[in-house]
């Protein structure tokens, strides 16, 4: 009997993949580059299972009925193309090859830009939501030919989340790379997101002295609102837990340096490259920065002065206020990602459908939030929005929350509690609502000390000025 599918490399996520494409009637064949893991795979399965274990990539590729299907659940990087090295002699014309890691997009239009040749179809898939969404449904994000998607899609649509009203998280992204891409600016949004949630954490935490279950049970308040979202909620988990040996809550114990493997920093990178403003995202991986290095802000925090003063307003007034600030931050930080693919849509020739990406993370992925079924709802309303600020929605919630967002910032700098998150968005929001930004001077002084030119209000044409 042979496979629909086959998965290669059994960690955490390609072995809970496999899984559920098991666990909806598809037989798939497992290969792992260490055969234990794969012979454990298939103990613990047990016998009744559709899983075939294979020890070879020829076994595996033998195993497979044509054309093949194959999802490489490898990590990022040399690995992936490694592989291919060693699949290529096993494949023929028409089978396709999937990477469903957090591969850089570049390589991923590189990949298939090779494979493309031999007729093989290249397909670079974002997969988001962890472990727990690979075994019961992720969000699932493939680009490449749309060839391969026909032939995926059934598959994809079976072990994908289901949003509220069913539909499947899943959906052809685009060609070349930008699954990949699409799932690159989800992490951003993601990093974002997180930071956000982070520095009202903080503010919290620091302005009104409470401790983390007192925390948790207000990000669980809040959870049953307009900011309803998986890191909303995750969040109030993660400062319920009690370390069992110190009976202290956990989150005191964890050190304070963030970790990162890479994709929220590509975001800033390309949207730089392509000249596309997402500070708030960037802001995110500053922080990241910032916090890595723990000894040298210990030894900063002996000498460099700031504020001393204690915060002094009305605790429910603050919990309030800030409750309304993460939201519009949150919507701005979404704005710029989805502008960052609107943009690169363009750029890369993608054809991204905006009002599908967001549909698609509605369920399944780490960033699925309430806030997502509105901005479906709004590209859906109007495909060609240029910025999700100007959706009715968002301008209406923005105009009822962006004091929220000004006053929780004003605490926050009194209060010497750094908030580059929720500064950089709302430095973003006013910048973008500003018809006359201070650039006409930006622009006389490169005219000055280098010639540069600049244009006039009110008259057409290219000026010089001899200033001096
Ligand atoms: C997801 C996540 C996931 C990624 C983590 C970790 O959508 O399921 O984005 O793909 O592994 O976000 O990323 P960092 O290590 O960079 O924080």
């Amino acid at each position: 009997r042979k496979a629909n599918i086959g998965v290669v490399g059994l960690g955490v996520m390609g072995h809970n993949l496999a899984l559920n494409f098991e666990r909806h009637g598809y037989w798939v064949a497992v290969y792992n580059r260490t055969a234990e893991k794969t012979r454990n795979m298939i103990a613990s399965a047990g016998p009744e299972r559709r899983l075939i274990g294979t020890f070879s990539l020829e076994e595996l590729c033998a195993n497979l009925e044509r054309p093949r299907r194959i999802l490489l659940m490898v990590q990022a990087g040399q690995a992936v193309d490694e592989m291919i090295t060693s699949l290529r002699p096993f494949l023929q014309s028409g089978d396709i090859l999937i990477d469903g890691g957090n591969s850089y997009f570049q390589d991923t239009e590189r990949r298939h830009e090779t494979l493309k040749g031999a007729g093989i179809l290249y397909v670079g898939m974002g997969i988001s939501g962890g472990e727990e969404g690979a075994l019961w449904g992720p969000s699932l994000m493939p680009g490449g030919p749309l060839q391969a998607w026909e032939s995926l899609a059934p598959m994809l649509r079976d072990i994908a989340a289901k949003a509220e009203d069913g539909e499947p998280c899943v959906d052809y992204i685009g060609p070349r790379g930008a699954g990949h891409y699409v799932k690159m600016v989800h992490n951003g949004i993601e990093y974002a997101d997180m930071q956000l949630i982070a520095e009202t954490y903080d503010l919290l935490k620091r302005a009104l002295g409470l401790s983390a279950p007192q925390l948790a049970e207000i990000f669980a308040e809040w959870n049953q609102g307009e900011l309803q979202s998986y890191l909303i909620q995750i969040t109030a988990e993660v400062l319920r837990k009690i370390d069992e040996e110190t009976g202290q809550p956990l989150v005191d114990l964890i050190m304070d340096e963030a970790q990162q493997k890479g994709t929220g920093k590509w975001t800033s990178q390309n949207a730089l490259d392509i000249g596309a403003a997402v500070p708030t995202i960037s802001a995110a991986v500053d922080m990241r920065i910032l916090s890595a290095l723990k000894q040298e802000r210990v030894q900063a925090s002996q000498v460099l002065r700031g504020p001393t003063q204690t915060f002094r307003g009305d605790p429910e007034h603050l919990l309030h206020l800030t409750r309304k600030a993460l939201y519009a931050s949150k919507i701005i930080a979404y704005a710029q990602g989805m502008g960052l693919l609107r943009q690169a849509s363009q750029e890369y020739g993608y054809n991204l459908k905006l009002d599908r990406l967001a549909a698609i993370w509605r369920a399944g992925c780490i960033i699925r939030a309430r806030l997502l079924s509105d901005i479906t709802l709004a590209y859906q309303r109007e495909p060609g929005l240029v910025n999700l600020l100007l959706a009715p929605v968002f301008r209406e919630a923005l105009a009822s929350h962006h004091n929220a967002l000004r006053e929780v910032l004003k605490i926050g700098l009194d209060l010497g509690i750094p908030m580059m998150g929720m500064s950089t968005a709302l430095a973003y929001y006013d910048a973008y609502r500003s018809a006359r930004l201070p650039a006409n001077l930006i622009q006389a002084q490169r005219d000055y000390f280098g010639a540069h030119t600049y244009r006039r209000l009110d008259r057409e044409g290219i000026f010089h000025t001899q200033w001096t």
